[in-house]
C-alpha cells in the first residue's frame, strides 16, 4: 500500500478533523502518500481528489465541522456513480481508503468494495453514537456538552419563570443524545425512541411533580425519526396539565458545531492512527472503535445491522434522581 485517501461523509460531527489530521500524519509516519477526498464520495465521483501534506492540516485539532466538507451523496448509490468514483480513484493510484462518517458510509464502502475491491477501514463520526463496535463515536461528547450549556441555560429561565420546557436534542432513531443530556443537565425525564414512553406516563409525572410542588420541569425529547415531536408531546400535556406554563426549544443543528473537546479530539486521533494501520495490516470493510478503552476493529457488517443498546441502568438513574415515589417493593426488589 502506497497512497491511501480519507475522507468525511454524511453528517459532520466535531472532532472529524482532528481525525483526518491523525490519518495524515499517520500515513506519512508510515511512509504512505495521503490524500483528500473533497465532499466525500461526491468528490470521489467528481474527482475532487487532493494531496494532503502535514502542514495541510495543521491548526485543525481544535475545529468544528471539516475541512475535506461532507455530502450525503444519492449519486454514490447508483452503479454508473460507483464506477466513476473508482475510475478517479485508479487516476490517482489510491490503493485504500479511511471513511470517516457512520452507518450510510459504511454501507457505502462495503458496496464499493464488493464491486471493485478498494479496501477501506472506517472511523465513526457522528454525534448520535449510534454505532455498534465503539462505545463512543466522534462528535458525541461534544453534542452532549453543547446540550447540557443549553440545558442550563434554559434551566435559568424556567426556574425564574416557574415553566416546564421540552428540549428536544437529535439522535436520529437513537436516544444517545437525549439520555445523557438529560442525566447531565438533571432533567427530569429523557422521551426516547428505545424506552417507548406512553403520553399517559408522561402526563402522569408532570402530575406528580405539580402535586409535589414542583415549580419547573425539564424533560428532554429525543427527536426520533420526526423531528419536531417534541411540540406535539407538549400539545398534549398542555391539554391535561393547563396549569403548567409549557415551552418548548428544539436545539437543532447547533449540535453538530463547536470546538471537540478533549475527549473527541483524543479519540478521534487514535482512531485515525488505528485506521491507518488497520490498512497497513490488510484489513478492510472495518469500523475501527474504543470498547472498553482497547482499540477494536468490527466487521461494516456487523456495525451496520447491530443494534448498541442504551445502558439499562442510564433511565433508572434519572427516575431515581428525580424523586419518583417508589413502592417499597421496587426499592426491595432493586436492593436483593
Ligand atoms: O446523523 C447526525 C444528525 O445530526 C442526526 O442527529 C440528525 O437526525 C441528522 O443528522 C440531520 O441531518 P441533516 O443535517 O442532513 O438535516
Amino acid at each position: 500500500m502506497k497512497r491511501i485517501a480519507v475522507f468525511t461523509s454524511g453528517g459532520d460531527a466535531p472532532g472529524m478533523n482532528a481525525c483526518i489530521r491523525a490519518v495524515v500524519r499517520a500515513g506519512h509516519y508510515y511512509g504512505l502518500e495521503v490524500y483528500g477526498i473533497i465532499r466525500g464520495y461526491e468528490g470521489m465521483i467528481n474527482g475532487d481528489i487532493m494531496e494532503m501534506d502535514d502542514r495541510s492540516v495543521s491548526n485543525i485539532i481544535q475545529k468544528g465541522g471539516t475541512i475535506l466538507k461532507s455530502a450525503r451523496s444519492e449519486n454514490f448509490r447508483t452503479e454508473e456513480g460507483r464506477k466513476k468514483a473508482y475510475n478517479n480513484l485508479r487516476k490517482y493510484n489510491i490503493d485504500g481508503l479511511v471513511a470517516i462518517g457512520g452507518n450510510g458510509t459504511f454501507t457505502g464502502a462495503l458496496k464499493f468494495y464488493e464491486e471493485y475491491g478498494v479496501p477501506c477501514v472506517g472511523c465513526p463520526g457522528t454525534i448520535d453514537n449510534d454505532l455498534y463496535g465503539t462505545d463512543f463515536t466522534i462528535g458525541y461528547d461534544t453534542a452532549v456538552n453543547t446540550c447540557l450549556a443549553a440545558i442550563d441555560r434554559i434551566r435559568d429561565t424556567a426556574d425564574a419563570h416557574e415553566r416546564a420546557f421540552f428540549i428536544e436534542v437529535m439522535g436520529r432513531d437513537t436516544g444517545y443524545i437525549a439520555i445523557r443530556s438529560a442525566i447531565g443537565g438533571g432533567a427530569e425525564m429523557a422521551i426516547m425512541p428505545e424506552k417507548k414512553n406512553s403520553i399517559k406516563e408522561i402526563i402522569e409525572k408532570f402530575k406528580f411533580g405539580v402535586s409535589n410542588s414542583k415549580s419547573s420541569h425539564i424533560v428532554i425529547v429525543a427527536e426520533g425519526e420526526k423531528p419536531g415531536r417534541a411540540n406535539e408531546i407538549a400539545e398534549q400535556v398542555k391539554k391535561e396539565v393547563p396549569e403548567l406554563d409549557i415551552k418548548v426549544t428544539i436545539l437543532g443543528h447547533v449540535q453538530r458545531g463547536g470546538a471537540p473537546t478533549a475527549a473527541d479530539r483524543v479519540l478521534a486521533s487514535r482512531l485515525g492512527l488505528g485506521a491507518v494501520e488497520g490498512l497497513l495490516k490488510g484489513k478492510t470493510n472495518v469500523m475501527v472503535g474504543v470498547v472498553n478503552r482497547t482499540l477494536v476493529y468490527t466487521d461494516f457488517k456487523d456495525t451496520i445491522t447491530k443494534k448498541k443498546l442504551i445502558n439499562n441502568e442510564l433511565p433508572r438513574l434519572i427516575e431515581i434522581l428525580n424523586g419518583r415515589k417508589y413502592k417499597n417493593e421496587d426499592r426491595l426488589s432493586i436492593l436483593k
